[in-house]
């Protein structure tokens, strides 16, 4: 029997409507810093998320996590609350939050992280993408 962690990975895909916006700062700013992500009549992204999952595979089933579990609960805690829908208003857990990669990355990990564990695995990291350059990845870290 083996005692390998076995990283996995799924990729997840959905598609929002979003705006940067800092309410403190006049629209000058706003449009300086965030460009056309300031956009003040919103604008959509394609976005992949790659969720990677560690743990030695189940000597039963050879799963370091059987990929449908992983499956039904980014269905439950990220596509079905965001995709097509708007990050700013219709997403409780972004809300007061200004929608960069960066803080929905965080935010998904606090919503996935437990779910995940009770299947008896371990979330590794989140690669989230909002454009084919740019991307965030997160690992947990404060
Ligand atoms: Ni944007």
């Amino acid at each position: 029997m083996s005692n390998k962690i076995v990283y996995i990975t799924r990729r997840s895909r959905f598609n929002a409507a979003h705006k940067l916006w800092n309410e403190d700062w006049s629209s000058e700013k706003n449009h300086e810093v965030f460009g056309k992500c300031a956009n003040e009549n919103w604008h959509g992204h394609n976005f992949d998320l790659f969720v990677t999952v560690k743990g030695t595979p189940n000597p039963e089933t050879g799963y370091s996590m059987n990929f449908n579990a992983l499956k039904a609960i980014l269905k439950e805690y990220v596509e079905d609350p965001i995709d097509h829908k708007n990050l700013n208003l219709d997403v409780p857990w972004m809300e007061g939050q200004l929608t960069t990669m960066e803080n929905l990355i965080v935010a998904i990990w606090d919503r996935i992280k437990a779910p995940i564990k009770e299947s008896g695995c371990e979330l590794h990291s989140l690669k989230l993408c909002e454009s084919e350059n740019n991307f965030a990845e997160y690992f947990g870290g404060e």
